[in-house]
């Protein structure tokens, strides 16, 4: 199939006409790739059965990895879901914003969206582009980020391309997303809220609104055999580069210190701008210091890390190695997204 690629820009009038081209594609049941503010996602009705299983096609995703509902309004989740105190909560507080909630859901949404479930994952995206997108389809929109299964979800409309381009109808180049990590999920069709994946709206931030939170075991450690974990994509190997991931459980200079007899030119490090300088020493060339940007600044990090495992793909790395982020804040996010690149291999020198 061709895709359509259509870039936005300063012309608000242009971009309107590509959302109405976008929102006609996904009304007859076809599927457009478009920009939020965590990652790119892959969209197509959420009302239309079909349409959705056009996603798991696309994407090669395992048919059990239900997808999120995306919505203009908080208000029109009682529309699809059965809402409930702690979600008027959340929508008061976080909505629209880098956050999805699960909750029990209503029987128009087609179980091919929800891999089965009887419960279904609303969001209202913080993107404009994303809700006019919404508004003009005039249904919710079902989207799993816009990447092959198995690969790094993509935060430019380049990756989407490279891997989407002639599987999907349209994809939206809004530029960088703003984020570059997934949205928080959190469950909160049962008696206590689980967080399933951390985002921008950390587990901090949820505690405060709701006293306790309980942290769904999989965010944080590998799942034994038979261990299931609350949201099915978790248990699949995400982002993993095709270069043996290894991360680092040290602090800045044991970190350097650990890496620095490994410079032999097929060795990638994912480091801060501030290690620049003793990697160089140490033997790294320039190309091979991937930065995350400047070390206190964990947005930067968020924002850089997928982008940083594709190019450990492009240069065709054997090795790579990166220091394993805190668990608090946003930075719990990178690390239940790098421990999975890494496939848990975790030494602590
Ligand atoms: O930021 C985001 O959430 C992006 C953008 C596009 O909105 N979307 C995204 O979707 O990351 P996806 O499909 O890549 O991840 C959705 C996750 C999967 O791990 C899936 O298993 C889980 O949400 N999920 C969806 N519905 C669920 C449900 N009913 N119960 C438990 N987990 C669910
Ligand atoms: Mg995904």
């Amino acid at each position: 199939m061709d895709t359509i690629i259509a870039v936005l820009t300063a012309d608000e009038e242009e971009n309107e006409r590509i959302l109405e081209r976008a929102a006609q594609i996904i009304k007859r049941g076809g599927l457009v790739a478009f920009p939020t503010e965590t990652v790119y996602g892959l969209g197509a009705s959420a009302l239309d059965a079909d349409a959705s299983s056009k996603i798991y096609a696309a994407k090669g995703r395992p048919s059990d990895n239900p997808l999120i509902i995306h919505l203009a309004s908080a208000a029109d989740a009682s529309n699809y879901a059965y809402v409930n105190q702690a979600f008027e909560s959340l929508a008061e507080k976080f909505m629209p914003g880098p956050v999805t909630a699960i909750l029990k859901k209503r029987d128009n949404i087609p179980i091919t969206v929800t891999g089965g479930l009887d419960s279904v994952a609303v969001r209202v995206p913080e993107s404009t582009v994303a809700r006019r997108l919404i508004e003009l389809a005039g249904v919710p929109i079902a989207a799993p980020s816009a990447n092959l299964s198995g690969k790094p979800s993509p935060t430019s409309a380049r990756h989407v391309t490279e891997d989407l381009s002639g599987r999907v109808d349209m994809i939206i180049d809004g530029g960088d997303t703003n984020i570059g990590l997934e949205s928080t999920i959190i469950k909160l069709d049962e008696d206590a809220p689980t967080l399933l994946r951390p985002g921008k709206v950390t587990l901090e931030q949820l505690t405060e609104l709701y006293g306790e939170v309980r942290l769904d075991k999989a965010v944080t450690q590998k799942l034994y055999k038979g261990e299931r974990p609350l949201a099915p994509g978790m248990k699949y190997r995400h982002y993993a580069p095709k270069a043996s991931l290894t991360l680092v459980d040290a602090d800045d200079d044991t970190f350097i210190s650990f890496v620095s007899d490994k410079a032999d030119g097929s060795t990638a490090v994912i480091a801060c701008d501030e290690d620049t300088d003793a990697l160089l020493c140490a033997g790294y060339e320039e190309k091979d210091i991937l930065s995350l940007g400047k070390r206190e600044d964990i947005i930067s990090h968020a924002a850089s890390l997928f982008a940083l495992l594709r190019t450990c793909d492009e240069r065709g790395y054997i090795r790579a190695y990166a220091r394993l982020p805190e668990k608090e804040g946003l930075s719990l996010a990178l690390y239940n997204r790098i421990i999975k690149a890494a496939g848990y291999d975790i030494i602590k020198p």
